[in-house]
């Protein structure tokens, strides 16, 4: 069978996910407390991992975790600063933590974690900017810069390439 241009076009059109509504004010803050309790998640784990990381392979990856420790709780902060100028009450529960005694384990953790942290931060990036939380979008998208940076950290000592994680339409 041949197929024709336009069969492609409705292909690709038929995959395409469908425009998000914008956000009510109510739903941005729920939003932003899901994003709170991952960097808490996060702080936890780097933390841990941090100290508890052995083999001498991976000491130069234990001292970075510990840098990403403290880059995400300024994250942490500023979230909670966000949520509360939305009117907002900060939770104070983190995603669980899982843990491993392997050290591959425990950077394998940290890339699922940072993967959908990212996946997050990009769709709120585009949340925010469609109802006109300009300087918050901008907020997010610093704190994104480092989340890629600790994606890139982690997978590069995991010995892998950086993930491929949206559609080319919802990259930011
Ligand atoms: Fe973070
Ligand atoms: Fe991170």
């Amino acid at each position: 069978m041949i197929t024709t241009s336009t069969d492609t076009k409705n292909t690709k059109e038929a995959t395409k996910e469908t425009p998000e509504a914008p956000l009510s004010r109510k739903e941005l803050i729920d939003l932003l407390k899901e994003d709170l309790a991952r960097e808490y998640q996060a702080i936890i784990a780097y933390v841990v991992y941090s100290q508890v990381i052995k083999g001498a392979a991976y000491m130069t990856i234990a001292a970075e975790l510990e840098v990403h420790a403290a880059e995400e709780l300024s994250h942490a902060i500023t979230l909670a600063n966000q949520i509360d100028y939305l009117g907002g009450m900060p939770g104070v529960s983190p995603k669980a933590v899982r843990t491993s005694e392997k050290a591959e384990d425990m950077l394998r953790f940290d890339l699922d974690n940072e993967n959908e942290t990212i996946r997050n931060y990009r769709q709120r990036v585009r949340q925010c900017e469609e109802i006109g939380e300009y300087a918050l979008a901008e907020h997010l998208r610093r704190i994104l810069v480092q989340e890629q940076d600790h994606q890139i950290a982690l997978a590069t000592a995991l010995g892998e390439d950086i993930p491929e994680l949206t559609h080319p339409d919802q990259r930011v």
